[in-house]
């Protein structure tokens, strides 16, 4: 089970003053010296942290895993296929939102996705990952397309109050199951930190891959972000060895 740092936020910070700094392909560089197996970022369309220079300074540094999260833009599908991460994570994208807010619609972007998305992305050996509320039809859907891993959003699980996260927890655990025996990688991620990840990775099997950004990142502030990539992989090992 890997763990891939969201980014983000460093750039969130580095745009609140209009500097260099903080640089988030320096960030990088350090969470995969701390032992990170690769790194995430979401260019949105707002450019709101991330930008497309630190797109290609963060291709040409990242040594490890470089996962570009994004909507199924044309304008993303041309930048992503120029770049060629390892890996594509597709998400719904809203204007107003402070971040993302859900996983995919299957419904909704099925024939969008098979007819447009897909043949573009396969037209590179990216792997396509889906975000997805752990919601069996919508599982079903991205396995017919033809995704090679499901990320599975593990925000309403962090955000919940501490009576209802068991039955999100079920609902992440037969979620994984699924996408398992239907032969896709099983990723997660939103809201994940230290002190919840421990009972997901308790309960949810299969785990690929965890995609953390905001807390680790804030945590950083205090620890510094060595100490901190540190802590949170001290917490897998706990768990897998
Ligand atoms: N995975 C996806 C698909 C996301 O959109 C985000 C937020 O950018 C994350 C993981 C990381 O979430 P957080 O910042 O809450 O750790």
């Amino acid at each position: 089970m890997k763990l891939l740092v969201n980014i983000d936020h460093i750039a969130t910070l580095r745009n609140a003053r209009g500097e260099g700094y903080p640089d988030p392909v320096e960030a990088a560089q350090i969470c995969e010296e701390a032992g990170a197996a690769g790194i995430v970022f979401h260019l949105r369309g707002d450019r709101r942290h991330i930008r497309d220079e630190d797109v290609y300074r963060l291709k040409e540094n990242v040594r490890g895993k470089l996962d570009f999260e994004m909507a199924a833009s044309e304008e993303m599908l041309e930048i992503c296929t120029k770049v060629d991460p390892h890996l594509c994570t597709l998400v719904p994208e809203g204007r107003e939102e402070l971040t993302t807010e859900g996983g995919l619609n299957m419904e909704t972007v099925y024939n969008d996705f098979k007819g447009r998305v897909f043949p573009a992305l396969r037209k590179t050996d990216v792997e396509i990952s889906l975000f997805l509320d752990p919601n069996t039809r919508d599982i079903e859907l991205a396995h017919e397309l033809g995704a090679d891993a499901i990320e599975l959003h593990t925000g309403t699980f962090a955000n919940t109050s501490a009576g209802k996260q068991q039955h999100e927890l079920t609902r992440l655990r037969k979620a994984a199951t699924l996408i398992n025996d239907l032969g896709m990688k099983v990723n997660a991620g939103h809201g994940l930190n230290l002190e919840n990840l421990p009972d997901l990775l308790e309960t949810v099997p299969h785990l690929n891959e965890v995609s953390i950004g905001h807390a680790l990142i804030s945590k950083s502030i205090y620890w510094g972000l060595e100490k901190t990539v540190k802590a949170y992989l001290e917490t897998i090992e706990d768990f897998y060895g």
